[in-house]
């Protein structure tokens, strides 16, 4: 007979952080394609906080907009919620690929995670890390320190193709040029995109995805909310901090942070119970972006829990006058 278990059913917060990402991705849609990434980043920022104030918890920001003396809301460290339990870890994009934004390309999104109050990794002065994600059947194959060329083998032996069959999406950046060279090489093929890591390891930890591996170096930041999403959906990624120089690597190692750790989802995201929630701005691979319509605008989201495993799409049709009404202005 199966154990049972006495644990109930219980709030999802992820529910309720899909109304703040939907918001983020309607104020900042405003602004798509009108050259201006400040001002979309800033819509969406003013719209997901004023919408986080109506969610029960008690949370800090671990990964936000920056330090408070340059950021005026969603800075790190900040609390948000009403203060009620549970106390949380919150990271927030309010807009992944301000410039896909701002240029009209596909792929951003407003995205928020959360876990148990200090689960989540803080990526203090490394900006950058190295990432490779991948879906649930490839995730046993990933090695940062195997050569690229290998892993890419193994993953199509995997998959039953040869080389040429696996695709590699990775970030269009001079950093990564001897790595494009090693996977040419090795007669696999790569799908750049311009910004925006954290929807390409939506893609690609996908079962059955066009990608069957993402790879390279991108923010630390969107490492932790993609680990957070992998932890809901199945996959894995595995990195390791990237300091762009002497200066960064020497602030990283005062403060303790381990240059060599290999940094998998479980230690990026310790939690047992993360939350998970992103609205797409633009039409992307995974989801479609804010679509206008006479009297409002669609949009479409994924909301994702660790602990149940359940990943939900949600369309949602928004009336613009009613929008206004409630939120000021601010959105619609
Ligand atoms: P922004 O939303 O801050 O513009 O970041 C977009 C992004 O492309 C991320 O998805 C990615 O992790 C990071 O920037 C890469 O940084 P860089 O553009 O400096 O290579």
């Amino acid at each position: 007979m199966p154990e049972q278990s006495n644990a109930r059913p219980d709030r999802n917060l992820a529910m309720e952080l899909v109304r703040v990402t939907e918001y983020g991705a309607m104020a900042a849609a405003r602004w798509v394609g009108l050259g201006e990434k400040e001002k979309a980043d800033g819509a969406a920022v003013d719209a997901m906080r004023l919408m986080l104030d109506t969610v029960r918890m008690d949370g800090i920001v671990v990964i936000g907009e920056g330090e408070k003396d340059e950021a005026p809301m969603l800075y790190n460290g900040e609390h948000i919620g009403d203060g009620s339990p549970p106390e949380t870890d919150i990271a927030v994009d309010p807009l992944e690929g301000t410039t896909l934004a701002a240029e009209g390309s596909p792929r951003a999104l407003a995205v928020i995670a959360m876990s148990e109050r200090g689960t989540m990794f803080d990526p203090g002065p490394c900006v950058y890390m190295l990432k490779m994600a991948t879906q649930p059947a490839y995730a046993h194959l990933l090695d940062i320190d195997r050569p690229l060329a290998e892993t890419l083998q193994l993953i199509a032996r995997e998959k039953g193709t040869g080389i040429e069959d696996v695709t590699v999406m990775m970030l269009k950046r001079d950093r990564h040029n001897d790595a494009i060279a090693e996977i040419r090489r090795a007669g696999a093929r790569i799908r750049f995109i311009s910004h925006g890591d954290v929807s390409a390891a939506l893609l690609a930890v996908q079962p059955d995805s066009p990608v069957d591996l993402l790879w390279g170096i991108g923010g630390t930041p969107e490492g932790v909310i993609s680990a957070a999403s992998i932890k809901c959906m199945g996959g894995q990624m595995v990195g390791r901090l990237w300091p762009r120089n002497d200066e960064e690597r020497q602030a990283a190692l005062d403060q303790g942070y381990d240059l060599d750790e290999v940094l998998d989802v479980n230690r990026l995201v310790a939690g047992d119970d993360v939350f998970f929630a992103a609205t797409g701005v633009t039409d992307g691979d995974v989801l479609q972006g804010v679509h206008y319509t006479a009297r409002g605008a669609t949009t479409e989201s994924l909301v994702m829990r660790s602990r149940s495993g359940t990943v939900r799409r949600v369309a949602a049709r928004h009336d613009r006058a009613k929008l206004r009404e409630i939120s000021g202005a601010r959105v619609g």
